[in-house]
């Protein structure tokens, strides 16, 4: 699997995530996140029969991680994380679009997704991939400090929203 696009990224390893690979993706996931997935949740994700993922690798290093599940012929992304170290260089928008593409290939006619609306960095990246806000949900996460933030309900129309966004390795 290889949809890297930027020099940095195409440095990087994308390779399907395995049930197998669940403790150290779980490592990854609570540097990155304040409410940590253990590894038992993300075996589980990746071992039922819609989930998929997809892990980037750089110099043995697991850097990135896309995790999502299907079901009736739509697609959710769980989460995405990419290594403190490594942002900035293109490895979350090649985990996305790898999701894309695997969603593509399963058959799926959307792919949705919740981001906090402070999340301007993950805002900014689903922009830039056609995903489009469809709807709001109030007082959704609750920040460092406690405080409620809403999340977006983010939709990419994979019949319809993809083309460009796929094939425009430059952005
Ligand atoms: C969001 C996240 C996955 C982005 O990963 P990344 O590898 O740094 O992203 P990329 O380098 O592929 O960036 C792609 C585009 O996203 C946007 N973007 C990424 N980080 C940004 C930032 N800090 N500020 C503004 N825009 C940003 C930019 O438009 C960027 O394109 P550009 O570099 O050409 O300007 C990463 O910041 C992360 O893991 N954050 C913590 C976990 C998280 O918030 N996950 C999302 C939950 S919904």
């Amino acid at each position: 699997m290889n949809a890297a696009q930027s020099p940095a990224a195409s440095a990087c390893t994308l390779l399907p995530a395995l049930s197998t690979d669940a403790a150290e993706l779980a490592l990854l996931h609570a540097a990155c996140f304040d409410d940590a997935w253990q590894a038992d949740l993300i075996g589980r994700v990746l071992g039922s029969p819609g989930g998929f993922g997809i892990l980037a690798r750089l110099r043995q290093e697991t850097v990135g991680l896309i995790l999502c599940r299907s079901a009736a012929g739509e697609g959710e992304v769980l989460t995405l994380c990419v290594a403190a170290a490594s942002r900035r260089r293109g490895i979350g928008r090649a985990l996305l679009r790898g999701a894309v593409e695997t969603a593509l290939r399963r058959g799926l006619t959307s792919l949705f997704l919740e981001v906090a609306e402070n999340n301007a960095a993950a805002r900014a990246l689903y922009a830039h991939l056609g995903f489009e806000p469809v709807g709001r949900r109030s007082g959704y996460y609750r920040n460092g400090l406690g405080i409620a933030v809403d999340a977006l309900t983010l939709r990419c129309n994979l019949r319809f929203g993809t083309g460009k966004a796929i094939s425009d390795s430059s952005s």
